[in-house]
C-alpha cells in the first residue's frame, strides 16, 4: 500500500512513518519542519524519518504548496498541524487556523481531485469535547471547544464531514493526551521528565487534580493503522484515549517513583481553555476497529523516562 504521512516529523507522525513502513508499506512522509512548535525539534526528527529505509520525505507546506503528490496514495494519514492549547490563544489563534484548518481544506480538496481518491486519516482531538463529566465521553456527544486549538479542531472535523458527504472515505481519530518516546517539549510528561532530571522544580499549570485518558503513543499507532485499514462509514470519528483517566498528581507521583526523586513543584495558573478532565469512552474504537490500549501508565511512563535518558547519553558521546 501507499501510504502518505503528513506530520512525519512530529510525533506521532514519526512513529506512524515507522510502524508503516516497518509493516512493508511505501510510505511518502510528508512536513514542513519550520511550521512546527519547535523547529530544532522537527529538523532533527525528519532527517531520521527520512533516512528509513522504505521512506520517501517531501518537505511540503500543507497550508500552501501544490498537494497533487500528497493525494497520489491509498491512504492518506493526515497528522500534520499545530497542536497545543495554551499556544493557540492569542497570535497563536491564527497558526492554528492556518496549519489546521487551511491546511486540511487544501489536503482535502486534493484528495477530492485525484484521480483515483485515497482514504483520508485525519487527526482530530479529544478537546473537541471540552471537560467530561460524569462519565467517559462518546463520540456523539455535544461539542463544546474551549480554545483556538479545539475551535480549529472542530472545524477540521466539519471539512472531513463535508469531504465524506462527497464520497471522500474520511475517518476522525480523537486522540486523547498522548505521551512515550519523542512526545513534544512542550508536553506535560516531556517538562516533567526534563525538569526532575535536570534536579530543577517540576513546572505544574493548575492544582494537579486535572485528570486526562493518557494514552501511549503505541496504541495510538495501532489505532491509526487500524483505522487506515477498516472500512468504516465515511466522516465517522472515533476515539482513540485509554479509558482510565487519571489525575496529573497521581501521574506525577508515579513519574517520580520510577525516576527516584521527590522534586519540588514550581505551581503556574492553569492554562485557559484547557479541560478539567479528559476521558475516553472507546466502545466504538473497540468495535469497529478491534482496538483496546494495551499500555498502562505506569509501564507508559518509564518507557518514555528511557527515551529522555537515552537522549542524554547520546547528546553526551556527541559532545565528548
Ligand atoms: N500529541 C497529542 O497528545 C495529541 C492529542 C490530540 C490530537 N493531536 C493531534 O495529532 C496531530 C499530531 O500531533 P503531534 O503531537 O505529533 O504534533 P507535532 O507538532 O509533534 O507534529 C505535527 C507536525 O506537523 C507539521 N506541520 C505543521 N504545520 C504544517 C504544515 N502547514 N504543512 C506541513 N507540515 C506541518 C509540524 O512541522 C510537525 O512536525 C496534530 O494534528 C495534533 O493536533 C495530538
Amino acid at each position: 500500500m501507499r501510504v502518505v504521512v503528513t506530520g512525519a516529523a512530529g510525533f506521532i507522525g514519526s512513529h506512524v512513518a515507522d510502524a508503516l513502513s516497518g509493516a512493508g508499506h511505501e510510505v511518502l512522509a510528508v512536513d514542513a519542519p519550520a511550521r512546527s512548535l519547535a523547529p530544532a525539534v522537527a529538523r532533527r526528527a525528519w532527517a531520521e524519518v527520512a533516512a528509513r529505509p522504505g521512506v520517501a520525505a517531501a518537505e511540503i507546506d500543507l497550508a500552501v504548496d501544490a498537494l497533487d503528490a500528497v493525494a497520489a496514495a491509498d491512504v492518506v494519514v493526515h497528522l500534520a498541524g499545530r497542536p497545543g492549547v495554551r499556544d493557540s490563544w492569542g497570535p497563536g489563534r491564527a497558526v492554528a487556523e492556518r496549519d489546521n484548518v487551511t491546511a486540511t481544506r487544501r489536503l482535502l480538496a486534493a484528495c477530492a481531485r485525484a484521480r483515483r481518491r485515497p482514504k483520508v486519516v485525519i487527526a482530530s482531538s479529544s478537546s473537541v469535547y471540552g471537560s467530561a463529566r460524569r462519565r467517559p465521553n462518546r463520540e456523539g456527544d455535544p461539542l463544546n471547544p474551549a480554545s483556538p486549538y479545539a475551535v480549529s479542531k472542530v472545524e477540521v472535523e466539519r471539512l472531513g464531514r463535508l469531504a465524506a458527504d462527497d464520497g471522500l472515505r474520511v475517518v476522525l481519530l480523537r486522540y486523547f493526551s498522548v505521551y512515550g518516546p519523542r512526545q513534544r517539549p512542550d508536553m506535560a510528561f516531556h517538562r516533567f521528565v526534563e525538569a526532575a532530571l535536570d534536579g530543577r522544580p517540576l513546572p505544574v499549570f493548575g492544582d494537579g487534580l486535572r485528570s486526562r485518558s493518557f494514552t501511549h503513543v503505541r496504541d495510538v499507532v495501532t489505532a491509526t493503522l487500524a483505522a487506515a485499514a477498516a472500512d468504516l462509514p465515511p466522516g465517522i470519528a472515533v476515539n482513540v484515549g485509554h479509558p482510565d483517566h487519571v489525575a496529573v498528581r497521581d501521574a506525577i507521583a508515579m513519574l517520580t517513583d520510577a525516576l527516584g526523586v521527590r522534586p519540588e513543584i514550581q505551581r503556574a495558573a492553569p492554562v485557559a481553555g484547557d479541560a478539567t478532565r479528559t476521558w475516553a469512552d472507546i466502545a466504538r474504537a473497540r468495535d469497529l476497529l478491534g482496538w483496546t490500549p494495551s499500555i498502562g501508565l505506569r509501564d507508559g511512563l518509564e518507557d518514555q523516562i528511557s527515551w529522555h535518558r537515552a537522549l542524554r547519553t547520546t547528546a553526551e558521546v556527541r559532545v565528548g
